[in-house]
């Protein structure tokens, strides 16, 4: 990938799609092709086609997709198996028939099933029974990476499968309803500080453990294996350490300056116990973190004070 290569950047308003355009910027790349949702819906199949055909670019990063949390998933199934299926074909196939050199496609660490041995490795993939609440999500993602797969294998088309862990950043959805853990938190205690409350409540025991990735690290990892990964075999994108959420609610809060209580509510579900990739293959691939769970939640909440009114609150 040289700097003049044409490169689409699906996706590019969101959490990942902006920290991957931010970092091909930073390394000097300057001819991206960019469209938002309303310029080019990649549900459309004539359209994406079409699109492909007029704009023929050299690489392409699917990060678009239809991404929440539990409440979202369990709540609208049918769109999100529906529109990860249609978005992920349509781009696959179409960047291939347009001539593409390579696509890195993105999974996520739920595709992998509920009680996997921790850390997850790659060859965890399709051995257990997945996690019900996002199960439509999954499913969409894993028919993604086997689309991958099979394209390489059938059309020799060059495109590779990251599975990044839970993400966090600048542009991260702080929706309370829609939104993942940290994000969430960082509104929570931030609203909880304004008002003055003695107390916030978070939901389950505080003792599952998860692993947190700064998107920009994310973006890091995804432009160092477009680069030099060329195998069909999946890679996990992940920190390498997990924090309990007690931990992690400790921390958020203290970045806030929250000075009342954390009260862990048990009656609610905690979800899996643990959740950490395995990311020995990604390391001998020559790429780890840079950015700390401390620095990078600062710089975030930083984000979210700069940004609440535009942000996705
Ligand atoms: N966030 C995480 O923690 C996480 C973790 C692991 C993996 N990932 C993966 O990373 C990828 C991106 O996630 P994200 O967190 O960046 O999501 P996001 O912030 O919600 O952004 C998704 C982007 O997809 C675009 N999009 C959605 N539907 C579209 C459609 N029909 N046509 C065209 N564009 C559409 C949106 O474009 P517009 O803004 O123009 O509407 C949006 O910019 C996903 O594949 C996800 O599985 C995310």
């Amino acid at each position: 990938m040289n700097e003049a290569d044409r490169i689409f950047v699906a996706g590019h308003r969101g959490l990942v799609g902006s920290a991957v355009v931010r970092e091909l910027e930073r390394r000097g790349f300057r001819n991206l092709v960019l469209r938002t949702s309303a310029e080019l819906d990649l549900r459309n199949q004539a359209a994406v086609a079409q699109f492909f055909e007029d704009t023929r670019p050299q690489y392409v990063l699917l990060a678009a997709a239809k991404v929440g949390g539990i409440y979202a998933n369990s709540t609208y199934p049918a769109d999100f198996i529906r529109d990860n299926l249609q978005i992920q074909t349509n781009v696959i196939e179409s960047a291939w028939r347009a001539g593409a050199s390579k696509l890195c496609f993105l999974g996520s660490s739920c595709i992998y099933p509920k009680l996997a041995p921790q850390p997850i490795r790659e060859d965890s993939l399709l051995t257990g029974p997945l996690e019900p609440t996002n199960e439509w999500y999954a499913v969409a993602k894993i028919a993604g990476i086997k689309m991958c797969k099979a394209y390489r294998r059938q059309h020799g088309f060059n495109a590779i499968a990251l599975m990044p862990t839970n993400l966090y950043g600048p542009g991260d959805n702080f929706d309370l309803q829609n939104s993942h853990v940290l994000p969430a938190l960082i509104r929570r205690f931030h609203e909880a500080k304004l008002r003055g409350d003695a107390e916030v409540t978070v939901w389950g025991t505080g003792t599952p453990r998860r692993e947190f990735l700064h998107v920009d690290d994310l973006a890091g990892a995804v432009v160092h294996l477009m680069r030099m990964y060329d195998r069909e075999e999946l890679v996990n994108v992940g920190c390498g350490s997990d924090v309990t959420i007690r931990e992690l609610a400790d921390l958020v809060s203290t970045v806030v300056g929250f000075k009342g209580r954390l009260v862990f509510d048990d009656s609610k579900p905690d979800g899996t116990p643990r959740k950490l990739l395995d990311v020995t293959r990604l390391t001998n691939l020559g790429w780890k973190p840079q950015i700390g769970l401390l620095e990078g939640v600062r710089a975030t909440y930083e984000w979210f004070m700069a940004n609440e009114s535009a942000s996705r609150c």
